[in-house]
């Protein structure tokens, strides 16, 4: 019997460069290595770890914990860490006043950090949700939240942290004109070295519901409903308008921009990265790390897998790195 004629065989066999392993790795497009994690990490007043019941595997730290953490992520080769308070709630008023207070939580947390670890660079949130017992990123003025008087809040909370010697601000609060305001205050207090990685485009997303535990902020009042971010934070349907988001914050002096949540988002995470010229990070918020770690509970994925392929798949969209719950763990897979 002969053959099949050879026009009946496929012309191309894209299989070839699957075969093994070491052809794989030969032709593989993108890398994820420790140099692309930021951890995030939520701190709090207290002693020991907190475990956070929505997040498996999460904890808030002492400041005792985030400086090990931050010895941690030097031995890792993580470049940096990102910190968010929880603040009792007690302690919090409608105008979020704990924010820009320099002997804060934050400010603390910075402090020794940065002591303990110098080669590790520490990035603060800009924005008043944590502090404030309403739950909002900002003031809230005749029952709206009011930009510019936000602002002004922002510039101290930002100062207070880059004083304390915070190398990363990253506003996360989605008002107008954040960025250009705290560049200028920066530049004025001789903070020029200061960057700025904006949270460009947040979307208004369901995806954060863990963090909010997490810090504390969650609802409005015991059993409340979710706080509702959408008269700042992005309509989740829209695009062009994430390209405004980032053009606008870089034109006011953000270093780096942010897409926020990541997976759902990963289109607007190449859009931006072949428009602008200009390190573009995701952020692997609360929401996705805990239904990747509910489903592998479950045993209905391959936890390290699953890990793995989801940050990679930041990389593939072309960002520079990812802010991100798994970070140790996943430098830890990746062989650091
Ligand atoms: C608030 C802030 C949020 C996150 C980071 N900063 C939540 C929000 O906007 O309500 C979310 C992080 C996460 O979900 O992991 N300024």
């Amino acid at each position: 019997m002969s053959k099949a004629p050879l026009a009946a065989y496929p012309a191309l066999r894209l299989r070839r460069l699957r075969q093994a392993d070491w052809v794989r790795r030969m032709v593989r497009e993108t890398a994820l290595t420790p140099a692309d994690l930021i951890w995030s990490m939520v701190v709090h007043d207290g002693e020991g770890q907190v475990p956070v019941p929505s997040m498996p595997g999460v904890s808030r730290f002492s400041i005792q914990d985030a400086v090990a953490a931050a010895k941690e992520a030097r031995a890792l080769g993580i470049p940096a860490i990102a910190i968010f308070p929880h603040i009792d709630g007690a302690k919090k008023d409608a105008t979020g006043a704990l924010a820009h207070d320099p002997d804060g939580l934050i400010c603390r947390a910075v402090k020794a950090m940065k002591d303990a670890a110098p080669e590790v660079g520490i990035m603060c949130d800009v924005a008043l949700d944590p502090f404030t017992d309403h739950g909002h990123d900002g003031l809230i003025e005749n029952g709206k939240i009011s930009n510019d008087a936000t602002i002004e809040r922002l510039v101290l909370q930002g100062l207070v942290q880059a004083q304390a010697g915070c190398d990363i601000l990253a506003p996360s609060d989605m008002m107008d004109g954040r960025c250009g305001v705290l560049r200028s205050a920066l530049e004025a207090e001789g903070l020029q070295d200061v960057m700025i990685m904006s949270y460009a485009a947040k979307f208004a997303s369901a995806f954060y519901g863990p963090y909010r535990d997490a810090i504390g902020s969650g609802k409005l009042g015991t059993g409340g409903s979710p706080v509702d971010k959408k008269t700042y934070q992005m309509d989740a349907a829209n695009h062009q308008e994430a390209l405004r988001e980032v053009a606008m914050d870089i034109a006011e002096g953000a270093d780096m921009v942010m897409v926020k949540p990541g997976l759902p988002y990963l289109d607007i995470v190449r859009q931006v990265v072949d428009a602008f010229q200009v390190p573009t990070f995701a952020y692997q918020v609360s929401g996705e790390y805990a239904m990747l770690m509910a489903a592998a509970q479950n045993g209905w994925l391959d936890e390290e897998r699953a890990i793995l392929e989801t940050l990679g798949s930041f990389k593939r969209a072309g960002a520079s790195g990812v802010i991100t719950y798994f970070a140790p763990r996943a430098a830890r897979l990746l062989g650091a």
